[in-house]
């Protein structure tokens, strides 16, 4: 039975509880952020978020005018040129040479790309997973980083955490959020965003193994 009373914003966050809980308890991250890992594993990390932003935001201009995935596209969330300052940062010059993407990370990064060109309504189910995420927990991650890492408070390394351009990140999530409640498709596809929101999570969490199988922690004593 489709639910028709709870704001679909609630339904997402609800069926993809489980899959939240797996990613930032994963080994990956909770190896990088508890300590056990250097700088070279965030590097490697932000190199496949750069697949994975490089795809959603390819098909920016596309989408802008679709009824659909058009109204969650928006200039202040670009990510992909903040991520190349980082990875300039963290890399060097010949950061390019470094970002080989994982069999996950590729996986990940064409499913993205097929929503984008075939389903506009997948597509939000990944854009929501990615940016709302960086919105929230992301946050957590650029404090982690900056400390652990001496990265420049808010600065190179870290820039893609940094959404300079929304001011009252909380706000800008309230208005997301009444997007996805207002999505105007139907009660069938509404249940097949949600598997894709959840299919979105668990691409991140086979990312996250395959970073932990390149990055084994550093076991102290
Ligand atoms: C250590 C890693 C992580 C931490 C500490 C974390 C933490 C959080 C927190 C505290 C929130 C709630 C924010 C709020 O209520 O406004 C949140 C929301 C969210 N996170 Fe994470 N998160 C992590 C990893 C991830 C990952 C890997 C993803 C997916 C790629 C993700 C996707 C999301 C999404 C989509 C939301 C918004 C939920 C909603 O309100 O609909 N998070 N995260």
């Amino acid at each position: 039975m489709p639910d028709t009373t709870t704001p679909f914003s609630a339904q997402i966050r609800t069926a993809t509880e489980r899959q939240h809980a797996d990613a930032e308890n994963s080994t990956f991250m909770s190896d990088m952020l508890g300590g056990g890992l250097g700088v070279a594993a965030f590097y490697r990390y932000t190199g496949q978020l750069w697949h994975v932003y490089s795809a959603l935001e390819e098909f920016a201009d596309a989408l802008a005018a679709d009824p659909v995935a058009g109204p969650f596209v928006r200039p202040e969330l670009a990510r992909v040129a903040h991520l190349e300052d980082d990875l300039a940062h963290l890399g060097g010059a010949d950061w390019r040479a470094d970002l080989d993407p994982l069999p996950a990370t590729a996986a990940y990064a064409e499913r993205v790309r097929e929503c984008a060109r075939e389903w506009p309504a997948g597509y939000v189910a990944h854009h929501y997973t990615r940016y709302l995420g960086d919105l929230s927990g992301g946050q957590v991650i650029r404090g982690t980083a900056e400390k652990l890492w001496q990265l420049p408070k808010r600065g190179d390394g870290v820039r893609f955490y940094v959404f300079d351009q929304i001011p009252n990140p909380a706000a800008f999530k309230r208005e997301y959020r009444e997007l996805l409640d207002a999505l105007a498709v139907d009660d069938l596809e509404k249940q097949r965003v949600l598997g894709e929101c959840q299919r979105a999570f668990d691409f991140n969490t086979a990312m996250f193994r395959e970073l932990a199988g390149e990055f084994p922690t550093r076991r102290q004593g």
